[in-house]
C-alpha cells in the first residue's frame, strides 16, 4: 500500500490524455476486454500482481459491459486497468508488464478507463490505495481524500503464501 489515502478525480474536468502515437506505431492497442478473455487475463494478473488484484479484475469481468481495459500487442497481454472492481466508482487496480513500462501504456490505460467511467455516468472517480501517486498526479488534477487511509481496505484478509502482490 502507498502512504497516502485515496485520490479523487473530477471526471467532468478530465484533461485530454497525452497523444501517444508511439503506442499504435509499436502495434500496441488499448481496448475494453471481452468476456472470453476472462481466464487468460486473470491468470496473467495473478502471475504478475497476485491473487488480490486478480479477484478485483474478476469483478470487472462480471459486469456488462466489462469494466476492464487491456493493452495488447498481437496475442500478448501487456497491461490492464479496471473500474468498479473494488467498489462502485473506484478506478483500479492497474498494472503493466515490467518489460513494457515507461512507454505510455499505463497512462493510456488510465485515460481509457477514466473516459469509460465518464461515459458510464460517473462525475468522479476514486483511485483507491493509489500506490505511485506521482504517476496519477502527473496528468490528473487529483486530490487526496482526507481520512481515507486505510479506508475501504481496513482489516482486509491478505494471502499468507504470496511473497508480494506487485512485481
Ligand atoms: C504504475 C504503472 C501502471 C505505470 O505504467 P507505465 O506504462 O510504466 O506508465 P507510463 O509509461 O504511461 O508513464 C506515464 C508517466 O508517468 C511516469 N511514471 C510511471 N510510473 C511512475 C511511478 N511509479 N512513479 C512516478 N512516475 C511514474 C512516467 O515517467 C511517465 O512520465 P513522462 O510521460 O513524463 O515520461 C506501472 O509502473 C506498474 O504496473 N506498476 C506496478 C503496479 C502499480 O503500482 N499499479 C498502480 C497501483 S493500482
Amino acid at each position: 500500500m502507498g502512504d497516502v489515502g485515496d485520490l479523487l478525480v473530477r471526471l467532468y474536468d478530465l484533461p485530454q490524455g497525452p497523444v501517444r502515437d508511439g503506442l499504435a506505431a509499436a502495434g500496441i492497442e488499448i481496448r475494453r476486454a471481452l468476456p472470453p478473455e476472462r481466464l487468460i487475463v486473470l491468470d496473467w494478473v495473478t502471475r504478475h500482481f497476485g491473487s488480490l488484484w486478480a479477484a478485483e479484475v474478476e469483478m470487472g469481468f462480471g459486469q456488462l459491459p466489462v469494466t476492464v481495459w487491456l493493452a495488447v500487442r498481437g496475442n500478448a497481454l501487456l497491461g490492464f486497468a479496471c473500474h468498479d472492481a473494488t467498489a462502485k466508482g473506484f478506478f483500479g487496480p492497474t498494472g503493466v508488464d515490467a518489460a513494457a513500462r515507461g512507454q505510455g501504456v499505463g497512462e493510456a490505460l488510465l485515460f481509457a478507463t477514466l473516459n469509460g467511467m465518464r461515459a458510464a455516468g460517473y462525475a468522479y472517480a476514486v483511485i483507491g490505495d493509489p500506490g505511485p501517486v506521482e504517476f496519477y498526479c502527473k496528468r490528473l488534477d487529483a486530490s487526496v481524500i482526507p481520512k481515507s487511509k486505510p479506508g475501504l481496505y481496513r482489516g482486509m484478509l491478505r494471502p499468507q503464501l504470496e511473497d508480494r502482490q506487485v512485481d
